[in-house]
């Protein structure tokens, strides 16, 4: 199984932004997390982190007949981008979005949400675990020519 994990804005700040929201631990030590996770599991993982919409838009353009799964945290992108949102209907590999904090009990913009109806799942307010909880659910789903939407 092929799975692209794409991150938005702000992400590479792990680790030294507000880590009584997002933790201590940085996103090298996701991307570790990760990979040591899908090497378990056989799953051939790629993980890209953009501060740019127009560059996550084209790696989700571009992983179109490429990957099995695309997990996604769209960081602040969630909650303002038709242009995502766009983005996931127009390509057939599904989309799970991911978040490590609870997006739904913070401010009231964040329940604002453009990428959830476009997703299969959302998984968040777990921190690393959200991801790998998306992980397991790709497993469990498998690969089958009805997963693509
Ligand atoms: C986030 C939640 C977003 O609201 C926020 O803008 C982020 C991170 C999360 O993983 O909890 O940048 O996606």
């Amino acid at each position: 199984m092929k799975v692209l994990v794409l991150n938005g804005p702000n992400l590479d700040m792990l680790g030294t932004r507000e880590p009584s929201i997002y933790g201590k631990q940085t996103y090298r030590d996701l991307v570790i997390e990760l990979k040591k996770e899908a090497k378990k599991e056989k799953i051939k993982l790629k993980i890209i982190q953009s501060n740019f919409e127009g560059v996550l838009i084209e790696f989700l353009h571009r992983a179109n007949n490429k990957y099995d799964y695309i997990i996604l945290n769209a960081a602040g992108l969630t909650h303002t981008s038709v242009c995502l949102y766009d983005a996931i209907k127009a390509i057939q590999v599904p989309v799970i979005e991911v978040h490590l904090s609870n997006i739904d009990q913070r401010e009231d913009f964040r329940k604002i949400n453009y990428v959830r109806p476009v997703c299969l799942a959302s998984f968040y307010g777990k921190g690393f675990e959200s991801y790998k909880d998306a992980l397991k659910y790709l497993i469990k789903r498998g690969v089958s020519h009805d997963s693509h939407r």
